[in-house]
């Protein structure tokens, strides 16, 4: 039966049920993000706490500014810079340079103090300063497990490209084209840089127990089993489903440029509270208190 095959592949399609924008502030003092959550209307999209797109600005010399000591706890947060340096240290002694392509995955888990500051020779050199950073939950059972980090130069980020040409993606977490990513998840999460050319045409696999959004930082993109536009700026979150459809139109002026993240959803209570995540108030003030007490970090 020939058709039969096609329509089993359609029926597991998403479709995108909803296009968040973007919200734009400035974060840290200062820095030009864009996120199109957490936000009043959207607080997360399990597991994934937070989608900030930082930047693209562009930094005088000595004005480039980042994020100071501050701590962390019971989450995962992902940077992956796409221009400008960028420079990580932590209280235990942790150091790394941030270069373009280059990724940092790290679970802070019991805890850390650390700063993301613009790296000095950056700072003093000016340049365009352009990312992303996301909050990956943990289960509550890995929620103070010891941190880690996963410093990942672009060089060694597994790529994968269409047979036309037409779909590159970088495979930061998952699989992508039967490419394997090399960073280790907690839990199952799929993070994929797609550069989609006018006509390309991808169907993403994924697990249906996972949560999926696709967020365009440059270009247009048709998203979903419906060929929902979806533009530069804008996520749009996927429904129930398999496989995530991803069509730029062979008249589009230029490639899209998206971040596909999916995850499955931890189902669990989620308390907030700035840089802590955890699962009750009470685990909250625990955090509260030993940050205070010099035990976090
Ligand atoms: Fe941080």
């Amino acid at each position: 039966m020939p058709g039969t095959k096609v329509n089993e592949r359609v029926s597991v399609l998403r479709s995108v049920t909803q296009v968040v924008s973007a919200q734009a502030l400035l974060e840290g003092g200062g820095f030009p993000v864009r996120r199109p959550f957490p936000t009043a209307s959207l607080s997360l999209f399990d597991p994934f706490l937070l989608l900030d797109h930082l930047g693209p600005v562009n930094w005088a010399p000595g004005e480039a500014i980042g994020a100071p000591d501050h701590p962390h706890r019971g989450f995962e947060t992902v940077t992956y810079l796409l221009a400008g340096r960028m420079q990580h240290r932590d209280s235990a002694g942790h150091q790394g340079d941030l270069e373009p392509g280059d990724v940092q995955w790290m679970t802070a888990g019991s805890g850390v103090v650390h700063s993301e500051l613009p790296h000095p020779e950056f700072f003093a050199s000016g340049g365009v300063l352009h990312g992303f950073q996301i909050w990956v939950n943990l289960p509550a059972a890995q929620k103070l497990m010891a941190p880690r980090y996963q410093d990942i130069p672009a060089g060694k980020i597994p790529t994968s490209c269409s047979a036309d040409g037409k779909v590159r993606i970088k495979v930061i977490a998952g699989e992508a084209l039967g490419v394997q990513a090399m960073i280790d998840t907690v839990i199952p999460i799929t993070y994929l840089h797609f550069t989609l050319e006018p006509g390309a045409r991808h169907l993403q696999p994924l697990d249906g127990d996972q949560n999926a959004l696709a967020y365009v930082f440059g270009g247009e993109l048709l998203a979903g089993a419906g060929d929902t536009r979806v533009s530069e700026g804008e996520a749009a979150l996927f429904g129930a489903g398999e496989g995530a459809l991803l069509v730029v139109p062979e008249e589009a002026e230029g490639p899209a440029e998206v971040l596909l993240l999916a995850g499955r959803p931890l189902n669990e209570p989620v308390a907030r509270h700035g840089p802590f995540v955890m699962n009750s108030r009470e685990e909250i003030e625990q955090a509260l208190r030993d940050y205070h007490d010099g035990t976090l970090g």
